[in-house]
């Protein structure tokens, strides 16, 4: 250890150790330790926070649905036949079955397949079968309510047709949970109506939080991706920044193509590409313009659970689903807009190819969270050293050799954790 201090950190959680208090130094064992992961559900995933469960596009019409979870919780998201849009728990009251097994569909009401509980898309209880016994014998005792017996409902609020919920009656509304700067950036991204093109799903073994920071941290972009540099989509020699909220809980990664010049890109990465690689489709790397600001890559991420990207013309929502502290699902929804030629359609198609587990840049993610999850299990007691950009104020900039929105990413965690350490960094 280069710094053999620690300091305490004085909420409920299992004790943290920390060795600075401005988060530059990441406890490997909140990687792997079940008691913190079981913290997490309950403070983080049921606490004050707003994650994504889908998008109003995917849902347009009464009776469909989509499934999706929030955290380890399994969810139902529906449009009732008013028009409105309920989440509540996909578990059956009745025996906790999964009421809703289908990824997506539309119906009149979701009924379990075990004991054929049915609930409406509001998600009240409306009927079970025998409740009245048969012939006068069985079924359920007088004191039982239907009322009481519904599926349970969250929060439910979209911005610009992306879909929150939230457990926690304390989480601010979800405008205010975004801040302006996301609002935007959400202004920007969902500035007309959406169609979905497909969906890629990934399992990835390693913990959710590393895919959080993965998200933020800017200095891996043009490093691991190999494909950014040699092909020009993201150089860290062009324009870009990385902007957070007041809190630093949700980040953005932004750059602009054309905005470097060969001189600059020679002198940063002469020693690193190969030149001689050459694509037989440019196209899966050509922008077309479609954002007066120029932007080509912005990567935003929205804690806990969401990012919504741009690469070049490819655009996508990626939720991330815990499934213990070894693991998660990340679920990619791709989109464009509805009035696309089929031309730019094919195009972005075309450009998906970017994204999702095989991904020519994605694909790399998994492997760096994997390979970080293996090795850091032996060493649970040693840190990481988030230091890019420095220590001390975490502050957002206007480039991206830096490091400080991991740090944020953790300030914002260890409070909602309880465990930040005397004199945190905020
Ligand atoms: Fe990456």
């Amino acid at each position: 250890m280069d710094d053999p201090r620690t300091i305490p950190n004085h909420g409920d959680a299992p004790p943290v150790h920390w060795r600075r208090n401005d988060y530059s130094r990441i406890p490997y064992w909140l990687y792997h330790d079940p008691q913190i992961y079981a913290q997490e559900q309950e403070r983080i995933f049921k606490g004050p926070t707003w994650s994504m469960v889908g998008l109003e596009a995917e849902i347009p019409n009464p009776g469909d649905f989509r499934t999706t979870f929030l955290g380890d919780t399994p969810i139902i998201v529906d449009r009732a036949a008013d028009g409105s849009i309920y989440a509540m728990v996909n578990r059956c009251a009745h025996h906790g079955a999964l009421v809703r097994r289908e990824p997506r569909g539309n119906a009149r009401e979701h009924i379990c397949i075990y004991h054929r509980w049915c609930y409406g898309l509001d998600g009240k209880l409306k009927g079970l079968p025998f409740r009245r016994g048969l012939k006068g014998k069985g079924g359920m005792g007088p004191d039982f309510d239907m009322a009481d017996h519904g599926l349970p409902q969250l929060r439910c609020e979209s911005y610009a047709g992306v879909i929150f919920a939230s457990f926690s009656a304390e989480t601010e509304p979800l405008a205010d949970y975004l801040g302006p700067i996301f609002r935007s950036h959400f202004d920007r991204i969902f500035h007309k109506k959406i169609r979905i093109l497909g969906y890629q799903r990934q399992r990835i073994a390693g913990n959710w939080k590393l895919y959080l920071e993965n998200t933020r941290d800017t200095y891996h972009g043009t490093l691991l991706h190999e494909f950014h540099t040699t092909f020009g989509l993201s150089r860290i020699t062009q324009t870009g920044g990385v902007t957070m909220d007041q809190r630093h809980r949700h980040n953005l990664i932004w750059s602009k193509i054309g905005t470097d010049d060969q001189a600059q890109y020679d002198a940063v990465y002469k020693e690193v590409r190969d030149d001689s690689l050459r694509l037989l489709d440019p196209r899966v790397v050509e922008v077309k313009p479609e954002f007066d600001d120029g932007i080509s890559l912005a990567i935003c991420a929205i804690f806990p659970n969401a990012t919504v990207h741009q690469i070049g013309n490819s655009l996508a929502t990626r939720q991330v689903r815990t499934m213990g502290p070894g693991e998660f699902e990340l679920y990619w929804t791709l989109f464009g807009y509805e009035d696309d030629s089929q031309e730019m359609t094919d195009h972005r198609v075309l450009q998906a190819n970017l994204v999702g587990p095989a991904g020519l840049i994605s694909m790399e993610d998994g492997e760096a969270i994997e390979i970080t999850q293996r090795a850091t299990v032996a060493e649970m007691d040693d840190c990481s050293v988030i230091e890019m950009g420095g220590g001390g104020k975490i502050t957002s900039l206007d480039h991206r050799v830096t490091d400080i929105p991991v740090r944020g990413l953790w300030s914002y965690y260890a409070e909602l954790m309880g465990i930040e350490p005397e004199g945190a960094e905020r």
